[in-house]
């Protein structure tokens, strides 16, 4: 599509709701919305008071929100358990029989459980916990696929209090040994093998190696899936115990008692630590607590996906993300909605796959990533077409801006033009929803990601913190504290306070730039600090460069991101190497099965290209915006601060497989 197509998309074109929506939706006008906007700004207190009246508080709080920048506490003085929320309170409703979770394995068996099923797993596998020791204020890791046993690990530790860290099957044994060593987990809970587009990832063998050097360890619980041989597992005697064992033994009467009437925590009690990418080597461990963190992915879940009792609701996400976390697990059970769960690859065993669930469960809300929308136009209408879609009435995308072209596409093809799309943006550390329309109430531009979502406040400012032009693009930040908000990077305050709070002064900086349009509608352009967003997966450039420059034959490496069509941006390294070592397709593969290796498969290069240097400025700092440029092929910019002209030339001419 022309550029001019594409900005006369951007700038004129809107989708309406259609008035039939609007009707049953919780939000059913845009003077709707902007009177609960006003009133979550000027009345915060009232309006959280009122829009959680369905968690279930042991204790109310005593104060709302207590502010001292940058630790926010929420909810002040509020008793509760998150899982009662999420689980218990739907046993005494119509819920109680309702699918809580509809899941689909890859080779295609399916299981169901209803919130009285879930509760009961729950609370078994809590007490089973209890039993191995787990106490409220533990670390448990949790590294996973995507089947119901991941969701109920998650709430078990809730249940008991023990925060979770839940390490994406797609990390490799050294990244989960430093997640786990990071946040001192006691035990891990794995499984023996994961499905993956036919194969299976040997999830226990990849932890095994993580566990020679995680001595904080205490236990390890191995779920199994495979009951084929494909992943054979070997248990060390005393430490790994098989999910099942640990279930067919009674728990003992003090641990039962504990997961079925379960303590109540404080508000600010630590729920999760989730891992992401950040500007250095280093992982940062985003703290969650337990009350503020709730009340968003509740109160977001239920007016941005809206809900209602006849809706299957499907999250593509994996749960080892923070969109699997808030909108796989935490905010649909706690509005009590019946979920979709799949396993697999979306093309697996062909691209039918997403459309035939769809299809063959009867899915009404489906909510996934720019990047799988992309995949899905490029493998053909034909796959789409074929299956009956016409049980789906919203959609939603996540993870990346979504470009005009990959938007009319899903409202067209796979909405039928029929149901609005909420686009939805926010970050690891937000929690949950801060920009989208609401889908009964507002237009929806196709490439803008919407309208503030309620108690937030925020902004498009230049450098110095002062706010733009309508139009104009600057740097995203949030100017109140909203109560899913991050609390701190786990043991790492002075990080957090530098990595978001130090850039402009007073106001959370998200990495992401922005621009406002005339009718408030954010257009997000993407992260502008050293993050790369590869297929909606968040990649930190430093830890690539630290995981190449720790490969023998590495002098130095530096990782960029230039645009691609289907992943948004693909991962360019510049690598020099150690003298006495030789550029090779050999060394290039060695080096990308050293990333596999290091972090996962998914941080693999697009490219990985061989400078004899790299452009320095007269201080000796990498010129990324000139590599950017070079790895894009639009390399024309300043050079008047590098340093030595002959670089440039040797990189252009560097081999670009
Ligand atoms: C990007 C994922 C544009 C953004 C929930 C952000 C988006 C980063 C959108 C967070 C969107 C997420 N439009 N960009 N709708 N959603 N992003 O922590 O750059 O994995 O800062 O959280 O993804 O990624 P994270």
């Amino acid at each position: 599509m022309s550029e001019t197509i594409v900005s006369r998309l951007k700038e004129h074109r809107t989708f309406a709701p259609s008035a039939e929506f609007s009707a049953a939706a919780r939000v059913t006008s845009h003077e709707a919305y902007a009177a609960l906007y006003a009133q979550s700004l000027e009345a915060p207190e009232e309006f959280w008071r009122q829009q959680t009246t369905d968690i279930v508080w042991r204790k109310t709080w005593d104060t709302f929100c207590e502010w001292n920048l940058p630790h926010a506490k929420f909810f002040v003085g509020a008793k509760l358990n998150v899982t009662e929320t999420c689980l218990d309170r739907h046993l005494t409703t119509s819920a109680r029989t309702r699918a809580a979770i509809v899941w689909e394995g890859e080779p295609g068996d399916v299981r169901t459980l209803t919130y009285f099923e879930l509760h009961r797993e729950v609370v078994r596998f809590a007490a089973a916990l209890a039993d191995l020791g787990v106490v409220a204020g533990d670390r448990v890791a949790i590294y996973l696929g995507m089947i119901p046993e991941a969701a109920i690990a998650m709430l078990a530790c809730a249940r008991l209090g023990a925060a979770h860290s839940v390490v994406f099957g797609g990390f490799s044994a050294e990244a989960l040994r430093d997640r786990i060593n990071d946040c001192q987990a006691k035990v891990l809970i794995t499984q023996d093998g994961a499905y993956r587009r036919g194969s299976v990832v040997p999830l226990k063998q990849m932890a095994d190696k993580a566990l020679l050097e995680t001595p904080s360890i205490e236990k390890v619980i191995v779920h199994r899936r495979m009951d084929d041989g494909r992943a054979p597992v070997t248990m060390h005697e005393g430490r790994d115990v098989w999910w099942s064992d640990a279930l067919s033994r009674p728990a003992s009467e003090q641990s039962m008692g504990l997961a079925r009437r379960p303590d109540a925590f404080d508000a600010e009690h630590p729920l999760f630590i989730l891992y992401t990418s950040g500007s250095t080597g280093k992982p940062k461990g985003v703290l969650h607590t337990t009350a503020g963190y709730l009340a968003g992915a509740h109160v977001t879940t239920k007016y941005i996906f809206d809900v209602k009792d006849s809706d299957l609701y499907w999250c593509t996400a994996d749960v080892g993300w923070v969109t699997g976390h808030s909108y796989i697990v935490y905010g649909p059970l706690s509005v009590g909605a019946a979920c979709m769960m799949y396993e697999g690859a979306p093309n697996f065993p062909d691209w039918s796959r997403f459309w035939s669930i769809i299809e063959r469960h009867g899915v009404s809300i489906l909510y996934t990533a720019p990047t799988a929308i992309r995949a899905f136009i490029r493998a053909g209408d034909e796959w789409p077409n074929k299956h009956d879609l016409s049980s789906l009435r919203l959609l939603g995308s996540v993870g990346e801006p979504i470009n005009p072209e990959a938007w009319v596409w899903y409202h067209t093809v796979v909405g039928k033009g029929r149901c609005p799309i909420v686009d939805t943006w926010w970050q690891t550390e937000t929690g949950s929803v801060m920009l989208t329309t609401l889908p009964g109430a507002s237009y929806s531009k196709p490439g803008a990601t919407g309208l503030p979502f309620f108690g937030v406040e925020i902004e498009v400012v230049k450098d110095d913190g002062a706010k733009v032009a309508a139009g104009d693009g600057g740097k995203l930040v949030i100017k109140r504290p909203w109560p899913s908000m991050a609390r701190t990077l786990f043991r790492d305050d002075e990080r957090y306070k530098q990595a978001y709070w130090s850039q402009i002064p007073g106001v959370y900086f998200t990495g992401d730039g922005a621009r406002c349009d005339s009718d408030g509608y954010f257009w997000v352009v993407g992260r502008i600090d050293d993050v790369l967003n590869v297929a909606g997966h968040r990649i930190g450039t430093a830890e690539i460069e630290s995981a190449l420059a720790s490969h023998p034959s590495v002098a130095e490496a530096a990782a960029v991101g230039k645009p691609d069509e289907l992943k948004g941006q693909a991962l360019v390294v510049f690598v020099t190497l150690k003298s006495g070592q030789v550029a090779s397709k050999a060394l290039k593969d060695a080096l990308a099965v050293h990333i596999d290796k290091e972090i996962g498969k998914f941080a693999r290069p697009d490219q990985i290209r061989f400078a004899d240097a790299l452009p320095k400025t007269r201080s000796g700092k990498i010129m990324r915006r000139l590599l950017k440029e070079i790895a894009s092929g639009t390399a024309q910019g300043d050079t008047s601060t590098l340093e030595d002209l002959g670089v440039l030339a040797s990189l252009r001419a560097s081999d670009e497989d």
